[in-house]
């Protein structure tokens, strides 16, 4: 058995693993809730759901059923639904469909303005004082609404797209900025859904995977880990993707492929 490398919930001294396993369009549940189960077996305890993803927080709940301590679960309030009442209301159906009395945590989805975000931060602030959430945070925003949000309420956390086709904006950009106000950053999209590019690029994967004895989903996971300062959340319901995943972590690649990699996908 070995360990997943850890990264630190902003100033939490809350470790979570580099990886957490996303569950948007899930086709087939029985296999998600296996999946599921595996990943927390090999070490994998962070699942990410959301009251959007239809049926994907009732399948969280059977899965984890009688290990919910040893899973941290994050879901999402939709932003229609996100005024003060409107998100307790969300959190207890979440509550009920994920089968828990609590969820680590709560991030907004994104914002939309159909809701202040001052109203929205005082129900996070209220949920947390009621015990229903440990922590509270934001997705898809920019560091101009993680600095609003800030002035309400300590938020950890800001998830956002993280794949080869944005990395530099947000290594360069959104890094730095969400560092400078304690707050991690957790990327979704990694592997686009399973859409490869194509072309010189999806040649430069294979040339560099061949290198290495790697698979290209496994390059692109080292690639977005390589600074082990961004949470990646990949979504499989193959318990055989999800464990070639995982080991991208074992591979140092040499810094002539990851910059290979950088120059290939910045142009
Ligand atoms: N906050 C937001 O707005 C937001 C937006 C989008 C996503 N998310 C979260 O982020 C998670 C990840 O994003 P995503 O699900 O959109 O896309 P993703 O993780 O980039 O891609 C998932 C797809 O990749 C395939 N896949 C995974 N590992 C593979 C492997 N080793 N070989 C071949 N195919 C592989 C999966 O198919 P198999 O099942 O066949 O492996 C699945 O179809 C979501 O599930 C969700 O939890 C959040």
């Amino acid at each position: 058995m070995w360990e997943l490398p850890e990264l630190e919930l902003d100033r939490t001294e809350e470790y979570l693993p580099i990886f957490a396993l996303g569950t948007w369009a899930i086709r087939d549940p029985k296999a998600m809730e296996r999946t599921i189960r595996a990943a927390i077996d090999e070490g994998l305890w962070h699942i990410d759901t959301a009251e959007m993803y239809e049926g994907a927080e009732e399948v969280v709940g059977r899965a984890v059923r009688g290990r919910r301590d040893e899973v941290f679960i994050t879901t999402k309030v939709l932003p229609q639904n996100a005024s003060f009442r409107g998100t307790i209301a969300a959190l207890e159906r979440s509550l009920r469909k994920l089968k828990t009395d609590y969820v680590d945590l709560y991030l907004l989805h994104w914002y939309d303005g159909s809701h202040p975000l001052g109203e929205t931060m005082e129900a996070f602030a209220y949920l947390i004082e009621q015990g229903k959430i440990a922590h509270a945070g934001v997705s898809n925003f920019s560091p101009r609404e993680v600095d609003e949000a800030l002035r309400y309420l300590r938020i950890v956390n800001n998830q956002i797209e993280y794949n080869l086709d944005n990395f530099r904006d947000v290594e360069e950009r959104m890094l730095p900025h969400a560092e400078s106000r304690g707050i991690t950053l957790s990327g979704y999209l990694p592997l686009w859904r399973g859409r490869w590019p194509e072309g010189e690029k999806m040649e430069v994967l294979r040339e560099v995977a061949g290198r290495y004895g790697m698979t290209v989903p496994q390059v692109i996971l080292n690639f977005l880990t390589r600074h082990r300062r961004i949470i990646v959340i990949f979504k499989t319901e193959s318990v055989e993707h999800l464990r070639e995943n995982l080991s991208s972590v074992r591979y140092t690649l040499a810094p002539e492929d990851y910059d290979l990699i950088a120059r290939t996908f910045s142009t």
